[in-house]
C-alpha cells in the first residue's frame, strides 16, 4: 500500500487531479498497485482564507508520504510569485527534488512539425538552484538592504552585494547561483540516466557565452563527468536549442538544462507534443519524497469549464507509478493516452469534444478493459 499526498491546488489543477486520481483508482482495480490518498488543502483558497502557504505542519505531513501528486497553483486574485514561491518552489526546495524530469515525446499526428520523424527527448531540468533561489531584492542609495540569504538542503549562505555594486540610486537584483555540489549531483543523475537508456551523449543547455561564471563552472563539471562515465557531452546554447527543438528534435535524448531555461524549453516541448495539456513531469529526489505534476499551470482562462486536458496529469501519474516501482502499470497509462488520441477521445485543445471528466472516464475504461 502506497501513501500518496494529493494536492489539487488551484483552477484546473483540481479538475485534472480529479481525473488523475480516478485513473489511479482504475489502476488499483486491475493490478497489484494500491494506494491511500490524503487530500491536502494547499493553494490559493486556503491562502486567501488564512494567509497560510506551505506550513511546517504541511511539510511534516508530506514528508511521511511515498509521493506527492500535485495539480497546479496560481490565482489571478493573488500577486504573482506569492503562491508560486511560497508553495510550489518551496516544496521542490524543502524536499530537495533536484531533478525535474520532463519527457517530450512525439504523439503523431499532434506534432505541429512538417516532418514526421519520431522523437523522445528527456529533459532533466535542475530544480533547486540557478535563478530560482528567490535570492534577490531591491535597494537604493545606501545599499543597506543589498543582502540576501540563501537556504538549501546542501548549504546556507548570506550574500552581501554592497562590496560589488556602484553607487547608483535604485537597484533590483536576482541572483542565479549554482553550487559545485548541486552541479555534481545533477551531472551524475544525467549521465546515469543516459547510460540506463543506452544513449551515447548528454546534451547540456546553457548560456555560457554570457553567464560565464555559473555556466562555465557547470560545463567544467559536466566535462569531467563525461570522461568518468565514458559518455559523450554536447553543449548547446539555449537560443540555438530552442531552434533545434523545432528543426531536429529527433537528434536529442537526455538533455540537462538549468532551472530557468528548463522552464521555458519544456513549455516549448509541451507544444511539440500537442500542447500544455500533454506535458507531465516528475520532481525527483532519488532518496526522498518526489512530486509528480503536469507542467501546466492553473489556467484561469478555462478553469471551471471542464475543458482542461487531463492527459498531462495522467502522464504525471505514469511517472509516479514508474518511480514507485510499477513500470508496467505506468506503461499502461501511456497506452491509455495513445488509445484516446487514436480515437479522438479528447478535450477541445486537441480538437475533440469531450470534457475533462469524459476523457478521464475513457482512460479509466481503457484501463479496466486490460483486466487479465
Ligand atoms: P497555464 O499553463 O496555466 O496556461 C497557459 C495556456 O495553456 C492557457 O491558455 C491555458 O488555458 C492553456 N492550458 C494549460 N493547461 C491546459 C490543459 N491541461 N488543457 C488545456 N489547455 C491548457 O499558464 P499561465 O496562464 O501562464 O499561468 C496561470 C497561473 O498558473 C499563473 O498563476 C502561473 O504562475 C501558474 N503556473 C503554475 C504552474 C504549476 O503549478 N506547476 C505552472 C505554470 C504556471
Ligand atoms: C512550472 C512552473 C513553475 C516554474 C512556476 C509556477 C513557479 O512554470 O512548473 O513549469 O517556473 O517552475
Ligand atoms: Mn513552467
Amino acid at each position: 500500500m502506497k501513501h500518496l499526498a494529493i494536492i489539487p491546488g488551484d483552477g484546473i489543477g483540481k479538475e485534472v487531479i480529479d481525473a488523475g486520481t480516478a485513473v489511479l483508482d482504475a489502476v488499483c482495480e486491475i493490478s497489484s498497485f494500491d494506494y491511500d490518498g490524503e487530500l491536502f488543502d494547499i493553494g490559493s483558497d486556503r491562502y486567501l482564507r488564512t494567509g497560510e502557504l506551505l506550513t511546517e505542519e504541511d511539510i511534516a505531513d508530506l514528508r511521511k508520504k511515498d509521493a506527492i501528486y500535485f495539480g497546479a497553483i496560481g490565482d489571478p486574485k493573488v500577486k504573482p510569485g506569492i503562491l508560486e514561491q511560497g508553495i510550489l518552489l518551496k516544496m521542490r526546495a524543502v524536499f530537495d527534488q533536484y531533478i525535474n524530469l520532463r519527457p517530450v515525446t512525439s504523439w503523431f499526428p499532434l506534432v505541429p512539425l512538417k516532418r514526421e520523424v519520431p522523437f523522445d527527448i528527456r529533459f532533466l531540468r535542475e530544480n533547486t538552484e540557478d535563478f530560482y533561489m528567490g535570492a534577490g531584492g531591491t535597494f537604493s542609495g545606501s545599499r543597506k538592504d543589498a543582502r540576501v540569504k540563501v537556504k538549501r538542503e546542501m548549504y546556507e549562505l548570506e550574500i552581501d552585494l554592497r562590496t560589488n555594486s556602484s553607487n547608483n540610486d535604485d537597484f533590483a537584483f536576482e541572483i542565479g547561483l549554482l553550487s559545485k555540489k548541486g552541479i555534481t549531483r545533477f551531472a551524475d543523475y544525467a549521465f546515469n540516466y543516459a547510460m540506463a537508456r543506452g544513449e551515447k551523449k548528454v546534451t547540456l543547455v546553457d548560456k555560457a557565452n554570457v553567464c560565464t561564471h555559473v555556466y562555465g563552472m557547470q560545463r567544467a563539471i559536466f566535462e569531467e563527468k563525461s570522461k568518468e562515465y565514458g559518455i559523450g557531452l554536447e553543449f548547446m546554447y539555449v537560443d540555438a536549442m530552442a531552434m533545434a527543438m523545432i528543426v531536429r528534435p529527433e537528434t536529442f535524448g537526455t538533455v540537462a538544462v538549468p532551472n530557468l531555461f528548463g522552464d521555458i524549453l519544456t513549455d516549448l516541448g509541451a507544444q511539440l507534443q500537442g500542447g500544455l495539456g500533454m506535458g507531465g513531469s516528475g520532481n525527483i529526489n532519488p532518496k526522498g519524497v518526489s512530486m509528480f505534476e503536469p507542467i501546466h499551470g492553473s489556467a484561469p482562462d478555462i478553469a471551471g469549464q471542464k475543458k482542461a486536458n487531463p492527459m498531462a496529469a495522467v502522464l504525471a501519474a505514469q511517472m509516479l507509478l514508474e518511480n514507485l516501482g510499477y513500470p508496467e502499470e505506468g506503461k499502461m497509462l501511456q497506452r491509455s493516452v495513445r488509445y484516446c488520441l487514436d480515437n479522438m477521445l479528447t478535450t477541445p485543445d486537441l480538437g475533440g469534444k469531450l470534457t475533462t471528466d469524459e476523457v478521464g472516464k475513457a482512460i479509466c475504461d481503457f484501463i479496466l478493459g486490460q483486466k487479465k
